[in-house]
């Protein structure tokens, strides 16, 4: 199927296509948006999403109205469509979170008692601080490093474990051997989470071909920037932990005594208070969209973006790429350079200014990895430092134009 034909007879435009793309600079620049791992931009199946149901929005799972009976529907549909996206099993559950953060502080809230957490320092700061009991492990060089050291955590570990991996660095883009560091974990007795957050816009993220126990993603990596995110996964330890937020929708009988309560089970268990119906909703149609797409197609526009990216800034002096597993490793569409003759932070607000393209610079809250990666020992703080790094990153939408820009861009900016 090929993407034009997936445009529908209500909209002119297709449900992958962004909304926004030609957004100009004060000085009428066509602004060249390449952050896309930070946020990125809304696409039209979200955008469409939220305004068809703005105008019939209500209660969720609260209320008889027929705004509150669509919103619930519209609510439990966004489910099940996640459910399909990620290809949840029998046993598996979605819970609707605030972001990957939040996603993997809720699994972390939920561990059982005594869980070990096996965690590379090469990880997202939401993927590295919320464990509670964490084995911690050196940013692996290679692949096959990384397996052989996860196993080797495994085997010293008493009690329940879990390993805790990103799917693509927010970083450097590369992708992390996690079908086979899942088959370690599962080995040991162990689960496995793979923080998604930069996977899942980029690749399809199917728990039983990642072999993941649990997924974590979060809607505005995926086009849905409406304050939604995903935890999914074995719902074993969700159902048997406390609730992540006390409150209504959280508990399902409450007593007259302090604690005396009866929690709800499922997802609700862990979706206290009203939950962000137009952010599930709108996270979901992208899903959907996704689903339906040619993933293969849209990897190959992707990776020849990435070639093009990558070509360009290797004949660019004083710009070095960075990576942990070697240039050749596969990758998302994430490229970071260190600047040694030049502080990121000061290219990345010149090439706002004057040639109208969003990057950013600094430590992506990685900073264990970016110091790994620069060689660097000092411990400071987001924006500046030595550690610091300039990212280049793109997804659906982006032209070869803001490729080339940014290439010639930086050409100009740091011969200067
Ligand atoms: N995690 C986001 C990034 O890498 C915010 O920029």
């Amino acid at each position: 199927m090929t993407l034009t034909t997936l445009v529908t007879a209500t909209t002119l435009q297709h449900p992958l296509d962004v909304v926004g793309d030609d957004l100009r600079t004060p000085t009428g620049l066509r602004f060249a948006h390449l952050d896309y791992a930070a946020s990125a931009p809304c696409v039209h199946a979200a955008a469409d999403a939220v305004a068809d149901l703005l105008p019939r929005y209500g209660s969720v799972h609260r209320g008889t109205g027929i705004r509150s009976q669509a919103s619930t529907a519209a609510y439990e549909h966004a489910r099940q469509e996640v459910a399909e996206f990620v290809g949840a099993r029998a046993g598996d559950t979605v819970v609707f979170t605030r972001n990957t953060t939040d996603a993997l502080n809720l699994l972390a809230r939920a561990l059982p008692p005594g869980t070990t957490t096996i965690v590379f320092d090469g990880e997202h700061h939401a993927n590295l601080l919320p464990w509670p009991r964490q084995l911690r492990l050196a940013t692996p060089r290679s692949p096959e490093a990384a397996v052989a050291a996860a196993a080797e955590a495994l085997r010293t570990v008493r009690g329940p474990a879990v390993l805790a991996v990103t799917g693509a660095s927010n970083v450097t883009g590369e992708v992390w051997p996690v079908r086979r560091l899942a088959d370690v974990a599962h080995a040991h007795g162990a689960r496995i989470v793979v923080d998604a957050a930069q996977l899942a816009p980029h690749s399809p993220v199917d728990l039983a071909a990642l072999g993941a126990d649990y997924l974590a993603f979060s809607g505005h990596k995926l086009y849905a920037p409406f304050g939604a995110g995903v935890l999914a996964g074995r719902a074993d330890w969700l159902d048997a932990a406390p609730p992540y937020l006390s409150g209504g929708g959280a508990s399902a009988a409450v007593g007259t005594g302090a604690g005396d309560v009866r929690w709800a089970t499922g997802p609700a268990r862990h979706e206290g208070g009203t939950p962000n119906l137009l952010g599930a909703v709108s996270l979901a149609a992208v899903c959907a969209a996704l689903r339906r797409a040619d993933r293969e197609e849209l990897h190959e526009r992707e990776q020849t973006l990435l070639r093009r990216l990558r070509h360009g800034l290797a004949a660019v002096p004083g710009v070095i790429e960075v990576s942990c597993f070697g240039p050749d490793h596969p990758r998302v569409g994430i490229v970071s350079l260190a600047l040694p003759d030049h502080d990121p932070a000061v290219v990345a607000a010149r090439l706002a200014d004057r040639y109208g393209i969003g990057v950013r610079a600094g430590q992506f809250c990685a900073h264990p990895l970016t110091r790994h990666l620069t060689g660097s020992t000092v411990i400071s703080g987001c924006g500046a430092g030595p550690a610091s790094l300039l990212r280049v990153s793109f997804g659906l939408g982006t032209p070869d134009e803001d490729v080339d820009r940014v290439v010639a861009a930086l050409a100009e900016l740091t011969e200067g």
